[in-house]
C-alpha cells in the first residue's frame, strides 16, 4: 500500500506530495482498500469461518459518515459510545439494528435515543442504567436488546489509559456475586428489555491473546452460572476489540485468528460441556480495522540544531492532530514524503506547533535531511487520530481525504477559523 516510486512516496496509488499541494497540511490521508482488506479479513477469518457471529466496529477509532457507508457496505456493524457517534451513524442512514450502543455513563437522553432509533443493542454499563433502560421502554412502549458489560478482572499489558478490564475500572459492573447475579436475574425477569447476555473488553492495542483468553473464562463461568441457577442460556458474548496493530518494528503483527480461533474454541468447548446451543459471537474491532489504513501529512517548518544535543523538527500539526505520543507515549514511524528515495542519514525529532514541550510526534527519528518546505508523511494514523483531535491553541482540524487506487476525495472539509469561533458568542 505504501511504496516509493521515483523518490515520492505513494499511498494506495496516490502521490502523497500532490495530496499535500492540492489538499494542504495536515492532512489525514485515508485508504478505502487497506479498510476494506481489513473487513474482508474479518469476513474470511470470523464471520464466515464461524456461524451466529458479528463484528461491530468500534466508531470511536474513526467515525465520519462516509466511514459508515464504508462500514455499512462490507457488512458490519457498529459500535457507538455516544449521542454524537449514534447521530452520526442514523445521519448516514446505517441500519439502527446493526448499531450497538456501548458507554460508561450514558445521559437519559441518549438512552431516549437509542430507544426511540430501535438500535439493535444497549451494552449496559452500570447497576442503576438498567432501571433507566426500563423506565423509557415503559414510557415508549418499548423493548430493547441489553447486554451487561462486566469487569473480567484481568489486567492487561498496554498502556495504563487503555487497559480497561481490570477490576479497578470505572467501565463495566463488578463480579462479586451479591452484585452480578441480582442484576442479571433482574434483567432476565424485566417485561421490558430481552437479556441477550455478557460483554467484556479488557484493553487495547493488545499483541498478546492472554487477557481475552483470560477474560472469557471468567465469562463463561458466569454463564454456567446464570444457567444452574436461573436455566437460562446466555444467548450472546461480547468480547470486545483491543486487537493491537504495529505501529513500529516493537509491536507484533497479529492475526485476527491469532485472537479469535482460540476464544471460539473455547466458547465452542464450553456450549459442548454444558450440552446448550453456543451463544451467538460478537467482536468490535475499531483500531485493527482503521489504524493502519491512515497516514498524516505535514509540512515541515522551523528545524532546530540544539548543538550536541538534538534536531528538533516542527511540523504544521501535532497533539491537536494526533495526540496519542503526548499521552500514552505512542510512537510512530515516518518518512520524507518527497525525499523517499533520499538516505536516512540523519536522526531527529518530529514535533508539532503546540504550546506544550510535551507535543512530540516522534523522538529520534532517522530521515533523510529535511529542510522547511518538505512533506512529512506519519504512518498508521488511521486509529484516535481524527476522532480525538482538538483545537488546542485554536489550531484547526485538518482535512480527511479518503483515497483508492489513486483518486482522492474529501470526506472531512478542513476546519475554517470562522466553523471554530462560530459557537463562540461575546
Ligand atoms: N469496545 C469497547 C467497549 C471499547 O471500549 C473499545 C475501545 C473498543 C471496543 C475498540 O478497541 P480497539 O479495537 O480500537 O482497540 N484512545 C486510545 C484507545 C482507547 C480505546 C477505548 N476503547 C488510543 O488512542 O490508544
Amino acid at each position: 500500500m505504501l511504496e516509493e516510486i521515483g523518490g515520492i512516496l505513494y499511498f494506495d496509488g496516490c502521490n502523497t506530495v500532490e495530496l499535500a499541494k492540492e489538499y494542504g497540511t495536515p492532512l489525514y490521508v485515508l485508504s478505502e482498500t487497506a479498510i476494506v482488506k481489513k473487513c474482508s479479513d474479518i469476513r474470511d477469518t470470523f464471520l464466515n469461518k464461524y456461524k451466529k457471529t458479528r463484528a461491530a466496529y468500534a466508531a470511536k477509532a474513526f467515525l465520519t459518515p462516509a466511514m459508515c457507508k464504508i462500514i455499512e457496505r462490507e457488512g458490519l456493524c457498529i459500535d457507538v459510545v455516544s449521542g454524537g457517534e449514534m447521530y452520526t451513524a442514523i445521519k448516514a442512514q446505517f441500519p439502527a439494528e446493526r448499531i450497538e450502543f456501548n458507554g460508561n455513563n450514558k445521559s437519559i437522553e441518549e438512552i431516549e435515543m437509542a430507544i426511540d432509533y430501535n438500535l439493535g443493542r444497549i451494552i449496559v454499563d452500570g447497576l442503576d442504567e438498567l432501571s433507566l433502560i426500563e423506565k423509557v421502554c415503559k414510557e415508549k412502549g418499548k423493548k430493547t436488546n441489553i447486554l451487561y458489560r462486566i469487569t473480567p478482572g484481568v489486567k492487561s499489558d498496554s498502556h495504563d489509559y487503555i487497559v480497561t478490564g481490570k477490576k479497578d475500572s470505572k467501565f463495566g459492573i463488578p463480579l462479586d456475586s451479591e452484585i452480578i447475579f441480582p442484576a442479571i436475574e433482574q434483567a432476565i425477569k424485566s417485561e421490558l428489555v430481552n437479556f441477550m447476555g455478557l460483554h467484556f473488553h479488557v484493553g487495547s492495542q493488545l499483541n498478546d491473546n492472554s487477557s481475552h483468553l483470560k477474560a472469557l473464562e471468567i465469562t463463561l463461568n458466569i454463564i454456567k452460572e446464570i444457567y444452574l441457577r436461573y436455566g437460562f442460556i446466555t444467548p450472546e458474548i461480547n468480547v470486545g476489540g483491543g486487537f493491537g496493530i504495529q505501529y513500529t518494528n516493537e509491536d507484533d503483527r497479529r492475526s485476527y485468528s491469532y485472537f479469535l480461533d482460540p476464544l471460539m474454541e473455547g466458547i465452542e468447548g464450553f456450549s459442548k460441556e454444558l450440552n446448550i446451543e453456543r451463544p451467538e459471537v460478537v467482536i468490535e474491532p475499531g483500531r485493527s480495522i482503521v489504524g493502519e489504513a491512515g497516514i498524516t501529512l505535514y509540512t515541515v517548518g522551523t528545524i532546530k540544531e540544539i548543538p550536541g544535543l538534538r534536531k528538533y523538527v516542527s511540523v504544521d500539526g501535532g497533539m491537536t492532530d494526533n495526540i496519542r505520543p503526548a499521552l500514552y507515549h505512542a510512537k510512530y514511524m515516518g518518512i520524507a514524503a518527497n525525499k523517499a528515495s533520499e538516505m536516512k542519514t540523519d536522526i531527529v525529532t518530529i514535533c508539532g506547533k503546540c504550546c506544550e514541550s510535551g507535543d512530540i510526534l516522534i523522538k529520534d527519528v532517522q530521515v533523510a535531511p529535511l529542510d522547511r518546505g518538505d512533506i512529512f508523511a506519519i504512518f498508521t494514523t488511521g486509529a484516535y487520530g481524527y476522532s480525538m483531535a482538538n483545537n488546542y491553541n485554536k489550531n484547526p482540524l485538518p482535512a480527511v481525504v479518503l483515497i483508492k487506487d489513486g483518486k482522492s476525495e474529501i470526506i472531512v472539509r478542513r476546519q475554517s477559523y470562522e466553523d471554530m469561533i462560530k459557537n463562540e458568542v461575546i
